[in-house]
């Protein structure tokens, strides 16, 4: 499994200011983006849905640097990035983000292990190295032994499986997932939704864009998108409270001693 993240600052780790996508030219231009303002926190598992064709594929192109012809202003971690070289971008993208497809894109001559250590290529890790931590992290996903199979040899659920292994092997802090599960059974698909959940868990910041409202459980914050714009969005979670933390007795509340000294004396008597 990837390492846990560093303790999360206090800073968001994406800020999307007045976001802008246009496609097309004369009659035929238009925005798939259109006005997005967000800002999404270190650790949220958000899950983005809404019809075909609202925009959620070209949002997570443009929130993974895939595409940064944009208006507006796009700031990850803390650094605008949408007017970095496309250099600089890829370097991020490399180090920062790992992306999920529902279509899996694995290359079909490559073997498991050979698609889940191509990542690292752009990292610069030697491949004796690349190969180590690809085997390592298919053994997390209990796909050790088909290191050495050819994707076509694979289930549908498996080759999501080494797709997620590919996109977690250079342990991104951001993890980017369009419609993951859409070409999966239910089994399958709750499966992948686990791992995620895992990830999540883990402190990694979770971007999922589904069709499927019940996928939605395993998220900390939904957010709807309408003709390139956000219609509707839950809202990050509050700070979770520290269960460990102890509230002093004369902050309780009046209910709240009673209930003490209520107990109190049940354990005397
Ligand atoms: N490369 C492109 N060129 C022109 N139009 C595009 C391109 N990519 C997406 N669009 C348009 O942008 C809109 C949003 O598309 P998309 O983000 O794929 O929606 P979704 O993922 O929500 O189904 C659609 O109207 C689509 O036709
Ligand atoms: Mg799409």
């Amino acid at each position: 499994m990837p390492k846990t993240q560093t303790a999360p600052s206090s800073a968001p780790v994406i800020v999307l200011k007045d976001l802008r996508k246009r496609f097309g030219i004369g009659e035929s231009e238009h925005y798939a983006i259109d006005g997005i303002d967000l800002t999404i926190e270190k650790g949220e598992f958000i899950a983005i849905m809404g019809p075909s064709g609202c925009g959620k594929t070209t949002l997570l192109n443009i929130l993974g640097l895939l595409d940064s012809k944009i208006e507006g202003e796009y700031d990850l971690e803390e650094r605008p990035v949408a007017s970095l070289s496309s250099r600089r971008q890829a370097h991020i993208r490399s180090q920062q983000i790992g992306f999920i497809f529902q279509s899996f894109n694995l290359i079909t001559r490559l073997s498991v292990i050979e698609n889940v250590a191509l990542p690292l290529i752009y990292k610069g890790v030697s491949q004796t190295t690349r190969l180590k931590q690809a085997s390592a992290i298919l053994h997390t996903f209990h796909l050790g032994e088909r290191e050495y199979y050819m994707p076509y040899q694979l289930s549908g659920g498996q080759t999501q499986r080494v797709a997620i292994a590919r996109a977690l092997v250079n342990d991104p802090a951001i993890i980017l997932a369009d419609e993951p599960t859409g070409n999966l059974d239910s089994h399958a698909s709750h499966i992948i939704m686990e791992e995620l959940s895992d990830l999540h868990k883990r402190g990694h910041t979770i971007i999922m864009v589904t069709h499927n409202p019940r996928l939605t459980t395993y998220a900390s914050r939904v957010i709807t998108m309408l003709d390139g714009k956000i219609d509707t969005d839950t809202g990050a979670p509050k700070k979770k409270i520290d269960p460990n933390k102890k509230k002093p007795l004369n902050k309780l509340s009046k209910s709240s001693k009673k209930r003490l000294n209520r107990k109190k004396k049940a354990s005397k008597a």
